[in-house]
C-alpha cells in the first residue's frame, strides 16, 4: 500500500520554473503531491503549467483587497481550503504578514536567489557581480518574520564567470534552483526535515545556520 503523501500548495506571481521543477519532482518516489497552485497575478504562467498538469490553479489578486491584512485572509482560506501539509513560495512577489507567517510557521518555504543572509532584497544577481564576488548561488529557507531572514535549509553554490552579466548568472543559479528547492520539499514530505526555533534541522542534526551546500549537481 503507498504511503500518504505530503499535500504541497505552491504560491507564485510569475513564470513558474520553480513551480515546473517541482510537479517534475512530485510523486510516490519523492513523497510529495502538489495539492493547489495560487497566484496574486492573472496572468502568471505558472498558472498554464498547473493546468497542464492537472492541479487545481486559482487566483486570489492582491488589487482586489484594500491592504495587505485583507488579501493575507483570503489567500490563507484560499489555501487552508485545500488542506496543504506544506506551504511553498516559489516567486511570489508579495510581502507577507506576521498573521499570514505564524499561521504556517514551521511548514512555509521560499527560495531566494542569493547565499543568504547576503542580498536579501532584490536584484541579487546585479549585486553579487558589483560585489566582486566569486561565488553567487540561492538559497532555500524556512519563512520567519524576518523578510529572507528564516532558517537556511540548503544552498547551491554558482561560481561567477569574468564574463558573467546579471542575465547570465541568473540562468545559471536558476538551473541550480530547480535541483535543491524539490530536493528540499521531499526532505520535509519524508519527515527528515523540520524547524527547531531558528534553525534547520535535517535527520535530527541541526544544519549549518547558512543551510547545507551543495555545489554542481546533486
Ligand atoms: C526565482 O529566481 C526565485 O529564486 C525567486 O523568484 C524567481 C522565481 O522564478 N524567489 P520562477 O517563477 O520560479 O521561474
Amino acid at each position: 500500500m503507498s504511503r500518504k503523501l505530503c499535500r504541497v500548495a505552491v504560491l507564485i506571481s510569475g513564470s513558474g520554473t520553480n513551480l515546473q521543477a517541482l510537479i517534475d519532482a512530485a510523486g510516490e518516489r519523492a513523497g510529495f503531491s502538489i495539492c493547489a497552485v495560487i497566484s496574486n497575478r492573472p496572468g502568471a504562467y505558472g498558472l498554464v503549467r498547473a493546468t497542464e498538469a492537472g492541479i487545481p490553479a486559482s487566483v486570489v489578486d492582491h488589487r482586489d483587497y484594500p491592504d495587505r491584512e485583507s488579501f493575507d485572509s483570503a489567500l490563507m482560506a484560499e489555501i487552508d481550503r485545500h488542506t496543504p501539509d506544506l506551504v511553498v513560495l516559489a516567486g511570489f512577489m508579495r510581502i507577507l504578514t506576521s498573521e499570514f507567517v505564524r499561521h504556517y510557521s514551521g511548514r512555509l518555504l521560499n527560495i531566494h536567489p542569493s547565499l543568504l543572509p547576503k542580498y536579501q532584497g532584490l536584484h541579487t544577481h546585479q549585486r553579487a557581480l558589483e560585489a566582486g564576488d566569486s561565488e553567487h548561488g540561492a538559497t532555500v529557507h524556512f519563512v520567519t518574520e524576518e523578510l529572507d531572514g528564516g532558517p537556511a535549509i540548503v544552498q547551491a553554490l554558482v561560481p561567477v564567470q569574468a564574463e558573467d552579466s546579471a542575465e547570465l548568472l541568473a540562468k545559471r543559479v536558476q538551473v541550480q534552483e530547480h535541483k535543491i528547492y524539490p530536493l528540499a520539499v521531499t526532505w520535509f514530505a519524508r519527515g527528515r526535515l523540520r524547524m527547531v526555533e531558528d534553525r534547520s534541522e535535517l535527520d535530527g542534526e541541526l544544519l549549518p545556520r547558512s543551510g547545507k551546500k551543495i555545489t554542481g549537481a546533486c
